[in-house]
């Protein structure tokens, strides 16, 4: 008896925007970017807007979950990148599927931690018995809040969106197992974006909080989860940066081989990072049923956490 991940979408651009590219752009170099943070490539979104890149996720979550569309009733989007000041971004979304009014639809703003504050939520809606059937988005368009001109930040970003469906199941081996989610207002200006205007970042610092928070918060949800690092069988992380995603396994004890990284081709996709890296291990084959899966990530706010799953 659980809360169960049905079906994974994602959308992704399909614009490549590569360290080569970005060389022409500012004043950076392929062995930079590269050495500092594992990226080679990142997706663009040209034509798609943040809405476009979420209905599609979401529908193929849909198509692959077997649900009808009639059956979800609750929609929690994360993104830092809406489509506008208000509405939600995810009723936009609904009315783009077509989703009855019955399902509650609202946005979540926790940056990189989105997806997993998302799923959070939808999680405690689905135990507490108000619903049953949820959809869950990350969705950034992150190159329309990036500075072209700062290579400190514009070669880290990129656009993109993954889905989950979630439903609870009385009958399921699946569940959350545990989940410790944390924020620090008291640090947001080491990230942030004053309205309408670039994103901003003081990188050695975010780097610094991302280490030690992911690797505290899996530490926590392990525990919680009564388990110990060497029971996981998976790390999906935030893909910000592989040298925190080292670092960070190195803290847990974890090896390379059990950690998920698709960093090096969509750079970071802040909220929808975790549901697009959870969709290609699922893809690859490195995500089955009945693994032991942790996700852990940091973002803007500070927010940060980390949640295990039993897949
Ligand atoms: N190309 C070339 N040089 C660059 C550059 C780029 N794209 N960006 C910065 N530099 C330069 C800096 O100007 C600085 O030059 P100086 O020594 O002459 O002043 C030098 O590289 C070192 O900069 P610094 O910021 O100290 O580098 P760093 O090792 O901390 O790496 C980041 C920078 C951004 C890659 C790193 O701090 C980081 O990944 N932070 C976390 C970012 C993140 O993941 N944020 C989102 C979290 S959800």
């Amino acid at each position: 008896m659980g809360t169960r991940i049905e079906g994974l979408g994602v959308y992704l651009p399909s614009e490549v925007l590569t360290n080569f590219d970005l060389e022409k752009m500012v004043d950076t170099s392929d062995e930079w970017i590269t050495q500092r943070t594992g990226i080679k490539e990142r997706r663009i979104a040209r034509s798609e807007s943040v809405v476009d890149m979420a209905t599609a996720a979401a529908e193929e979550a849909i198509r692959n979950a077997g649900v009808n569309k009639e059956e979800i009733e609750l929609v929690v989007l994360a993104t830092l990148s809406p489509e506008l000041g208000f509405p939600a971004t995810a009723c936009l979304v609904q009315e783009r599927l077509g989703l009855p009014p019955s399902a509650m639809a609202f946005d979540v703003s926790a940056a990189c931690s989105g997806f997993l504050y998302a799923l959070d939520v939808a999680d405690a809606y689905l135990k507490s018995g108000k619903k049953k059937l949820a959809l869950i988005i990350g969705a950034e368009k992150l190159s329309s809040i990036v500075d072209w001109s700062d290579r400190s930040t514009c070669v880290l970003f990129g656009d993109g969106a993954g889905a989950a469906v979630v439903r609870f199941d009385e009958n399921s081996e699946s569940d959350v197992l545990a989940s410790k989610l944390y924020a620090k207002g008291s640090e947001w200006r080491a990230l942030y974006r004053e309205n309408c205007g670039y994103l901003k970042m003081e990188g050695r610092k975010v780097f610094k909080e991302a280490v030690n928070g992911m690797a505290q918060a899996s530490l926590e949800a392990l525990r919680e989860a009564g388990l110990r690092p060497e029971d996981v069988d998976l790390v999906v992380p935030h893909q910000a940066n592989l040298r925190i995603i080292k670092a960070v396994a190195e803290r847990l004890g974890i090896p390379m081989e059990k950690v998920f990284v698709n960093v090096d081709r969509y750079g970071n996709t802040s909220a929808a990072s975790i549901p697009i890296a959870l969709y290609e291990a699922l893809k690859e084959g490195k995500l089955r049923r009945g693994m032991t899966v942790l996700l852990t990530a940091m973002g803007g706010g500070l927010t940060w956490g980390a949640m295990v799953l039993r897949y």
